[in-house]
């Protein structure tokens, strides 16, 4: 297929100039091939309809091979090869891969491990973030590169760093111990301040000296949880204080949109809310967890997690994989068809762009056996066949781009509570706050809603439903938003060990999970946790919801991990424990609070189990039930154009998608009536509505 010529269509503010139609391609490392390549590189990307590449990720050290001695006119010329080829690009600031000669100039800019020991070079990522010498040698780069190329017309974007946060995320250096300390100062502007959120009078930890606050290297005990609170939001202050100043230096130059490279739902160092404010068009990583042969209700989780922090506009896919991935310990290959749904999957959620990483395998290096859009065997091979029919697929869908993702459903996704809950010595190993998230939005998935992930801090008024899995770490403030939202008519679900600390790790003031009393009519006296393996019975009556009309017959239900001593305060007990720590005492409550309703459930319901409850809230939220077959992944944007519905098949036999209206199969350009078929793994794309 030859390259798909621009069509100028639907702008929308701040976008790319120039790719108008879905982006397609990947990240390009032309450096580590000969010349003579370079051309067959962007002849190939035509045939696979390629329009935008990321280039110079890891440059530095071939475009600053010396200190302060600059080469570009090795990139000039790939530059010139894909304007002239019609591939636009994100150029890179190259700053996750600095030079082995300022490691050798600056040792003391490498970044610390906790224990002490300083690394690199001979990886990838950065140096400390606080390092001056670091930070100026970057700007340097970036400011170079930005001269040279900010107005020229190939360069549409600007891609910064790789990856913020990882590989590692905090740095122990003498650096961070100097600017921790700068920004504690600025925070709690007196040690009294500091003494007092920290709670040091604990464990005699009182400071009177600011010189002898310390990063939380390593300690013979947990180290003091609100320090390390503080520290992780210090370490992520850090890291996008690195972003923002690469970012400015780019805005001296040049008008492209900058971006950087998240990982949603991967990397739980970097406050994505807050580095959502400050990118010109987010862009997200995903790889899919080989192991998991559920992965791509992680994916969904991801991408939505991604269009929620664009606050809901489109957004790029920078990377994904078109096979294995090979730091995972097994590199299994995507099966036939796996690298469309993965890519339709992103698209449907609200992504702009499907990108990969990379445009071609590399001979050498640690990533070498990792899959790319040209694989080791060539154009001769399956990978190179479905990515060019999945370029060429793209092609047709110019008129999704720029439309947006609804959703009914909110649940809640709190990066501070998460650091918080990841703390030691919580009241149960079992408790990770990452799988109860996980096991709610999977049942939300199979469900059929789409889902925001939201801050509790947000106006979640636009919601039917918000789910509380894990919110451990909720400020006043944030709880009587959630009490306000129940008052005025929405439904929360509540999951155990919520509402228990605010800002500083400290125990709300009147108990726990204090500040949520009021949406939830409920109290929790105790934590009772469960040993590893036991189990807990819920009875629970079914139809609680709507109960008068539908059956109140009582059905048990297992319970791990978690149980509450809870001490009603006007919430009605909708299951209660019949065994464990407290046979006869409420497990699971339902509280009506003003115009709306509040649940909580104390223990940890696997996928299925929820099942039984969710749909007692979704009835009582006015969420219509699912009529999809389990397995069938359906997602609808709208445009101007109208609306589009993207429906992935997941399972090894057909699905039937009722429609209810006739539609355009976009992909095939067929019109359809009323039900299509969407075959076993296939993908279908379809205009269900047109203005
Ligand atoms: C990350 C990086 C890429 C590459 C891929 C491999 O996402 O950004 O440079 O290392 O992983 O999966």
């Amino acid at each position: 297929m030859s390259q798909t010529p621009f069509v100028p269509g639907p702008q929308y503010d701040g976008w790319l100039t120039g790719v108008e139609q879905i982006g397609y391609g990947g990240d390009y490392n032309p450096e580590q091939w000969p010349e003579e390549v370079w051309a067959e590189d962007v002849r190939l990307m035509n045939e696979a309809g390629v329009n935008l590449v990321s280039l110079g990720i890891f440059s530095w050290a071939l475009l600053e091979p010396r200190e302060g001695e600059f080469d570009f006119a090795w990139l000039d010329r790939v530059i010139g090869l894909l304007h002239d080829g019609g591939v636009r690009v994100l150029l890179a600031t190259p700053t996750a891969a600095p030079p082995a000669w300022l490691y050798a100039a600056h040792p003391d800019a490498r970044v610390v491990d906790r224990t002490g020991t300083p690394m690199g070079p001979g990886g990838r990522g950065l140096m400390a973030p606080t390092a001056p010498a670091y930070r100026e040698a970057a700007l340097r780069i970036t400011t170079e590169l930005a001269e040279r190329y900010g107005k020229h017309p190939a360069v549409v974007g600007w891609h910064v760093h790789n990856e913020y946060g990882t590989p590692v995320a905090l740095d122990y250096s003498v650096h961070a111990q100097r600017a921790f300390r700068e920004w504690l100062r600025e925070r709690y502007g007196s040690l009294d301040s500091l003494n007092a959120a920290w709670g040091t009078a604990f464990w005699g930890q009182h400071y009177a000296d600011w010189e002898h606050v310390q990063v939380p290297a390593a300690t013979t005990t947990p180290a003091n949880p609100a320090q390390q609170l503080d520290f992780a939001r210090f370490s992520d202050a850090a890291l996008r204080a690195c972003f923002v100043a690469e970012r400015d230096a780019v805005r001296e130059h040049s008008t492209a949109p900058v971006t950087t490279n998240f990982m949603a739902a991967s990397c739980p160092a970097t406050d994505l809310f807050a580095w959502g404010k400050e990118v010109d068009i987010v862009s997200n990583d995903h790889y899919l967890q080989a192991a998991d042969p559920r992965g791509y209700v992680g994916l969904a989780l991801a991408a939505d997690l991604t269009r929620s922090v664009a606050g809901g506009k489109p957004w790029l896919l920078l990377e994904h994989s078109t096979s294995a991935v090979n730091w995972q310990p097994r590199n299994v290959a995507k099966r036939p068809g796996e690298l469309a749904r993965n890519s339709f999957s992103h698209l449907g959620r609200g992504a702009d762009a499907i990108m990969f990483f990379q445009w071609r395998a590399s001979r050498s290096g640690a990533e070498k056996f990792h899959s790319a859009m040209l694989p080791h065997a060539g154009t001769g091979s399956r990978v190179w066949r479905e990515v060019t029919e999945l370029g060429a697929n793209l092609g047709r869908l110019t008129e999704l781009a720029g439309s947006r993702v609804h959703a009914d459903v909110a649940l809640l996704w709190d990066y501070e509570s998460f650091w918080a809950q990841d703390l030691e010595f919580r009241p149960s190993q079992g408790a990770r706050h990452r799988e109860r998230v996980d096991t709610y939005y999977d049942r939300l998935w199979r469900d059929g809603h789409t889902v925001d992930l939201a801050r509790p801090s947000q106006d979640l008024s636009g919601y039917k439903l918000v789910v509380a899995p894990a919110s451990y770490l909720l400020t006043a403030d944030d709880a009587a938003n959630l009490t306000a939202y129940v008052e005025a008519g929405g439904t929360l679900l509540v999951s155990y060990f919520s509402g228990i600390v605010d800002q500083h790790d400290a125990v709300h003031p009147g108990g726990l999970m204090a500040p949520l009393r009021d949406a939830l009519g409920v109290r929790v006296e105790e934590f009772l946790p469960l040993r590893e393996d036991d189990s807990i019975t819920v009875s629970y009556r079914a139809g609680a919801a709507s109960a008068g009309s539908a059956s109140m017959d009582s059905t048990a239900l297992t319970g791990t991990v978690w149980a509450d001593d809870l001490v009603l305060d006007g919430a009605e007990p909708v299951g209660t424990y019949t065994d464990g720590p407290k046979p006869g005492g409420a497990a699971i409550t339902r509280h009506r609070h003003g115009a709306g309703t509040g649940w909580y459930v104390s223990t940890s319901l696997d996928v299925e189990t929820l099942a039984t409850v969710m749909a007692d809230v979704y009835a009582g939220a006015g969420l219509a039930p699912s009529d999809t077959v389990a397995g069938l992944e359906v997602v609808h944007r709208t445009g101007d154009g109208g609306t589009y519905t993207v429906a992935i098949n997941h399972t090894d036999g057909p699905a039937r998608l009722p429609l209810g209206s006739p539609a355009t199969d976009l992909l095939t350009g067929d019109a359809v009536t009323d039900d299509v078929d969407v075959p076993a793994g296939a993908v279908r794309v379809l205009r269900t509505t047109t203005r």
